[in-house]
């Protein structure tokens, strides 16, 4: 499994042949300026919610690959009414076998509006299994007793998780929610694109560290093979 960090929580995970971009909000991040948007032709977008700095590439991207777009009803209708029309709503709870792997909609705790302010039902993690791995996209969350869950259906190989506080979690509550999902390797996401969600990266390996887990912060366009 090979994964590319686009920055803030935007990750490409290449699995079975297939190319899953995760929360693409790459062109007006700053911090993401080397990265050429429209040469990444996806063919899936996996939305956890609809929030600005999740979504605001999805209409460019969708121009280069049609990639099939996977969200909550609310979001994924959305997009529809701006006309893409290759899509895949689900709501919490709810599998799917798709071509890429099995892919679950699990609770995450967060809002979820569209950038017009639209109601963008629930926001969601995922968890997609397949032959290659299982792993787990939290999404903006805060730290859920629901991320238990996860340790009991499934055995994950790696889990991206939010680190940068006020937000989402911080790194205190990631790594407790690293040990809440029984995973030992974590990649970090949702950090340093803004003031408020600047971190000490030592510090955060660090407490990450002290309790046998590991946490990857890759750089912006980096690629790592899982
Ligand atoms: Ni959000
Ligand atoms: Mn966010």
């Amino acid at each position: 499994m090979q994964i590319t960090y686009y920055g803030h929580a935007s990750f490409l995970v290449q699995t079975q042949g297939k190319k899953l971009l995760f929360d693409p909000f790459i062109s007006p991040n700053e911090l993401a300026g080397s990265i050429d948007v429209d040469a990444i032709k996806p063919d899936y977008i996996l939305l956890s919610h609809g929030h600005q700095d999740h979504v605001a590439d999805v209409e460019r991207i969708y121009k280069t690959s049609q990639p099939q777009v996977i969200s909550s009803f609310e979001v994924v209708s959305w997009f529809e009414e701006k006309g893409l029309d290759n899509y895949h709503p689900m709501n919490l709870g709810g599998e799917w076998q798709f071509d890429f792997g099995k892919l679950k909609m699990v609770n995450a705790v967060h809002s979820s509006s569209l950038p017009d302010g639209s109601h963008g039902g629930n926001p969601a993690g995922f968890v997609i299994t397949n032959e290659e791995a299982t792993f787990y996209y939290a999404g903006d969350t805060a730290l859920t007793w629901d991320m238990k869950l996860i340790a009991e259906e499934f055995s994950l190989d790696f889990a991206f998780l939010p680190v940068g506080n006020n937000f989402t979690m911080g790194i205190n509550d990631a790594s407790v929610a690293a040990e809440f999902v029984k995973t030992k390797k974590v990649i970090g996401m949702h950090y340093d694109t803004f003031p408020y969600i600047k971190i000490d990266h030592d510090e955060a390996r660090e407490t990450f560290n002290k309790k046998g887990l590991e946490l990857i912060l890759m750089g912006i366009g980096e690629t790592t093979n899982i």
